[in-house]
């Protein structure tokens, strides 16, 4: 019975990709569009006469960003139009979440994540590096959260959290007092390219939510203005096997 359930949501999970890719494709159009006239108004400045040095590095380091940024529209892309192969092993899962705090926390020394790890939790089985990059963007979207507020709030800011839940499953949540989100933009973050940030990509949920998904997990996100934001993840300790 449980098997026949998770079929039936791996299924509708495979359906529900394939109709957002039609709608992926013309709003990836438009997103490629960005980033190429910015290539070519550095382009045009290269060419001037006069170019000096210091533009010349100003220039060749915004080439750089686009290019970065056209890859993983591309990475994006393409894992929305196969399933995911997972690499499946062994993971420390409260090991792996203080790396991506590690990771995410990069530069912004002020950002403090509190980590709240149950050191009960076995092994999982689960691709270490998807999950730390899914982690490492709900960090950093809760990072952005916690900097983008007005006025400070009391207490930590952010603190993530690893618990058993049951014998066969694990929960992390990540908890933010950031800005929050806008009731009517909570049913969008998970959209591709849907970003209320002025240099955000929009990607960085929609690509953790096929990793969680892909793994047999859940992601929900909660959140009220002004206050902060949860996000949930559920995992199975062990993913269904054609994940
Ligand atoms: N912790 C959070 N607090 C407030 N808003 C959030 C939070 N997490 C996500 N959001 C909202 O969801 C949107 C989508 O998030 P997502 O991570 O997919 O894209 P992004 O952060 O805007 O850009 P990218 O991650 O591609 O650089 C964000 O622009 C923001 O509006
Ligand atoms: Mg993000």
């Amino acid at each position: 019975m449980t098997d026949s359930i998770e079929r039936f949501q791996r299924e509708a999970t495979q359906r529900e990709r394939l109709s957002s890719l039609g709608r992926l494709s013309t709003v990836v159009a438009h997103e490629i569009r960005n980033p190429l006239m910015i290539i070519k108004s550095a382009l045009r400045t290269l060419r001037r006469e006069n170019v000096q040095p210091d533009q010349v590095r100003a220039v060749a380091h915004d080439i750089d960003e686009e290019i970065a940024r056209l890859n993983r529209i591309v990475a994006e892309v393409l894992d929305f139009a196969r399933p995911i192969k997972f690499d499946l092993a062994p993971a420390n899962l409260n090991a792996l979440a203080r790396d991506a705090v590690r990771a995410a926390d990069a530069g912004v020394a002020h950002a403090k994540v509190k980590l709240d790890l149950d050191t009960t939790i076995p092994d999982v089985t689960t691709d270490a590096e998807r999950l730390r990059l899914a982690l490492v963007n709900i960090v950093g979207n809760a990072i952005q959260a916690v900097d983008s507020r007005e006025t400070p709030a009391d207490g930590d800011p952010i603190r993530l959290r690893t618990a058993k839940i049951t014998s066969r499953r694990v929960a992390i949540t990540v908890t933010d007092k950031g800005m929050g989100i806008a009731p009517e933009d909570l049913p969008r973050v998970f959209d591709p390219f849907f970003t209320t940030r002025r240099t955000g990509t929009g990607i960085g949920l929609a690509i953790s939510r096929n990793i969680i998904e892909g793994l047999g997990g859940r992601i929900t996100v909660s959140s009220e203005r002004n206050r902060g934001t949860e996000v949930r993840i559920e995992l199975p300790m062990q993913p269904p096997a054609t994940a």
